[in-house]
């Protein structure tokens, strides 16, 4: 499919992964359908700056959970990449776990798998998660993740992981509909997100990396699982592009324990109010890439990753 002019559609436009997608389709000179819930409303207006916008990016009102909108999103594409899933910035922040994250990820999942199948497109590409794969607590401690594994549901439901639960489902639905439809589905699992934003609103990985510079007095010394959302992007692409992508990609590039992050921090920016206590951690899981990378994926230092985000955040007047 590569170098062909074609329409594709991507849920979620506004969100801080989306952004950068659809900055990356349309410098590849794709036309663009993205949803956003509001339209005009200025959490969106970074996307009409992005080259090629005015002539190839169609924005479209629709919500997951209203499968007429999200049909008309998606007519006349070849392919979907569906980004849209509530990330919420840290459990406590749920009230209702079914209506606020559960519904809108796997029903919403329904809706768009539906819409894509009666518009007859080429690919699927569904963004899942880390999250989808790493609560399994009998994994043996001493075998690297990789595509085979999936978080258990009934611990995630019992740990009150909605998050991880919801993309569980959703990425098995995904799954499931595959292989009763036919539909060519690829699904990328990112771990944390990393990298600069585009989007005016601050995502749930980005504070993750905000509040490590604003400094809590105690941190866990926990390994991060880390990838550059542009790495991400390009994931995303490879995955639509290369007709040998089949079934789930870990995407991962780094993994380093939260002290050693803070200390790459520390020797390029001193003077944040970094955490002054770390306490160790039992290490569960470590996970692997391989499989993406031998489908042609590659990614940047985290270096590049780590500088980036913090000088798009001073932009952003985050970190005053
Ligand atoms: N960031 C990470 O570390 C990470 C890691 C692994 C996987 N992922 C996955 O990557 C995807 C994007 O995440 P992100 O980090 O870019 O988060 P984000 O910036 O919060 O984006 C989430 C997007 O989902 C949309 N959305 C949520 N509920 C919706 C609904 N009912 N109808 C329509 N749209 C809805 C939001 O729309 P509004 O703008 O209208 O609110 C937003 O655009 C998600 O599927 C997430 O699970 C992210």
């Amino acid at each position: 499919m590569a170098g062909e002019k074609v329409t594709v559609c991507v849920t979620g436009g506004g969100g801080f992964v989306a952004s950068w997608l659809i900055k990356l389709l349309l410098s590849k000179n794709y036309f663009v359908h993205a949803t956003v819930r509001r339209p005009g409303d200025a959490k969106y207006a970074h996307l009409s700056t992005f080259e090629k916008a005015p002539e190839n990016l169609r924005l479209f009102k629709a919500d997951l959970l209203d499968y007429d909108s999200i049909r008309s999103a998606v007519d006349g594409c070849v392919g979907v990449f569906h980004v849209a899933s509530p990330v919420p910035s840290s459990a406590d922040t749920v009230l209702n776990p079914e209506v606020e994250v559960i519904e809108p990820a796997v029903k919403g999942t329904q809706n768009v798998l539906k819409a894509s199948l009666e518009a007859k497109v080429k690919r699927f590409v569904f963004v899942s998660s880390a999250a989808a794969l790493s609560m399994n607590p009998s994994w043996p401690k001493d075998r690297v993740m990789d595509e085979t594994c999936w978080s258990d549901k009934e611990y995630c439901r019992t740990t009150k992981n909605w998050y991880c639960l919801s993309k569980t489902e959703a990425e098995c639905e995904v799954l499931e509909v595959a292989k009763g439809s036919g539909l060519d589905v690829v699904s990328i699992c990112p771990t944390l997100v990393l990298g600069p934003v585009l989007q005016s609103t601050v995502n749930a990985s980005s504070l993750f990396l905000i509040r490590l510079l604003k400094g809590p007095e105690s941190v866990e010394n926990k390994l991060r699982f880390i990838v550059d959302v542009r790495d991400v992007a390009e994931a995303l692409i490879l995955a639509f592009e290369k007709p040998e992508a089949e079934g789930r990609y870990i995407c991962l590039a780094h993994m380093i324990k939260t002290k050693s992050l803070v200390d790459m921090l520390k020797s390029k920016y001193p003077h944040y109010n970094y955490p002054k206590n770390f306490t160790e951690v039992q290490e569960e899981v470590r996970m692997s890439s391989e499989k993406l990378q031998r489908l042609g994926w590659s990614y940047r230092p985290l270096k590049d990753t780590l500088i980036d985000s913090v000088e798009s955040y001073r932009q952003a007047g985050l970190l005053d």
